[in-house]
């Protein structure tokens, strides 16, 4: 009998045997020499947490607010590309299996389903855009009008990627999209002749880099602000410098991330980024994180450190490539058992109950 597959680690290596190596290296890869991808992993075991005990557990709850709007727990599905290469239907997959758990899936830019789609095949979702300001603001401007009309409730805007990052396992790969998939949301606009597949497939490092501006900066965020009245979310920032001008030019939330350790290799691992940023925020807007989570321990330790809300974004792929939509679907189901067990055994009934206090760096323990 085939064993069960428990947890993220087990759906990352029954994936990694699944998907084309070409899907596999564009998916797993991280900048450079892969520093800050292990770093982002190993950090998380440099928190111990502290449980407080004999506390009544009967009664609890993982569930919590993201911009208003109810989560049946601090868990959100993160942006990744190109989902249809690890299952046949992709993004309306993950979509659909965010809703069934009653979290927020955010959707790619670089995705194989359009907006519209997403839209039909999880009316019910709870949908954010993820967005890039290219060079031309236009294919920007059509992409935020068309997640508005259809029902996406924040734009995410990727804030670290003026240029796309330097993945070696993409070139050793000569990544291309399969040629049978597309890339949804470029085809009604002019660029989408180039970014339909061709014979030579989708060139990742020429058409990409060729639509990203180098010239990125807060006047584009005040930009975006005039453009929707959607709730703005700034991915991508590591300090408190930059958390405060987010806060000054409007956004809603601070997205703690490294961009799953693709842009700046050497940069910290998002866990250790997290502090100086909820401390210098203070309470004034949410605060998320991503990167190298991958179980319930991890998201109360980021919990404790002061985070609204978890993202993840490969463990997903991994679900949607072992199992389509039920994968994705008990991957999240996963992390919310592991968070609800770690919370009920540490003492916490709410999310509420997970105080900084709860958490403490390794280092405490040999210096006592
Ligand atoms: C990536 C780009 C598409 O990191 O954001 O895959």
């Amino acid at each position: 009998m085939a064993r069960l597959l428990v947890c993220v680690s087990d759906y990352e290596k029954e994936a990694r045997k699944l998907l084309p190596f070409n899907a596999l290296s564009y998916y797993k890869s991280g900048a450079v020499d892969e520093v800050t991808l292990k770093e982002n992993k190993d950090a998380m075991n440099r928190w111990y947490i502290r449980p407080r005990l004999l506390r009544d557990m009967s009664q609890r709850s993982t569930s919590t607010t993201i911009l208003g709007h109810t989560v049946s727990a601090p868990i959100g599905v993160a942006p990744t590309a190109m989902q249809r290469m690890a299952s046949t239907d992709g993004e309306c997959a993950n979509a659909r299996a965010a809703a069934r758990f009653g979290t927020v899936f955010t959707m790619s830019t670089y995705s194989t389903s359009s907006i519209e789609e997403v839209a039909q095949h999880a009316p019910s979702s709870l949908r954010f855009f993820q967005v890039h300001i290219y060079k031309d603001r236009e294919v920007t401007a059509k992409q935020v009008r068309r997640a508005e009309a259809a029902g996406f409730s924040a734009v995410v805007l990727t804030v670290d990627a003026p240029i796309p990052g330097i993945r070696r396992e993409d070139v050793r790969t000569k990544f291309t999209l399969p040629s049978h998939l597309k890339l949804a949301n470029f085809l009604t606009n002019n660029m989408s002749s180039r970014m339909k597949t061709s014979a030579a497939g989708f060139d990742v490092f020429k058409d990409v880099k060729s639509l990203h501006d180098p010239s990125l900066n807060w006047g584009d965020v005040a930009w975006l602000k005039r453009l929707t009245k959607l709730p703005i979310v700034l991915k991508g920032i590591l300090t408190a410098k930059d958390a405060l001008l987010g806060l000054e030019a409007g956004a809603a939330a601070i997205w703690v991330s490294n961009h799953g350790a693709r842009r700046v290799d050497g940069v910290p691992p998002t866990i250790e980024a997290l502090p100086e940023i909820v401390k210098a925020v203070d309470g004034r807007c949410e605060v998320y994180v991503d990167g190298g989570f991958s179980s319930g321990t991890h998201i109360f330790t980021a919990l404790a450190l002061g985070a609204q809300m978890v993202f993840l974004g490969r463990p997903l792929l991994w679900g949607l490539t072992c199992e389509g939509e039920e994968g994705a679907y008990n991957i999240l189901n996963i992390l919310q058992q592991e968070l609800d067990s770690t919370m009920v055994l540490s003492g916490c009934a709410t999310v509420k109950d997970i105080t900084r206090d709860m958490v403490i760096r390794k280092e405490y323990y040999s210096r006592l």
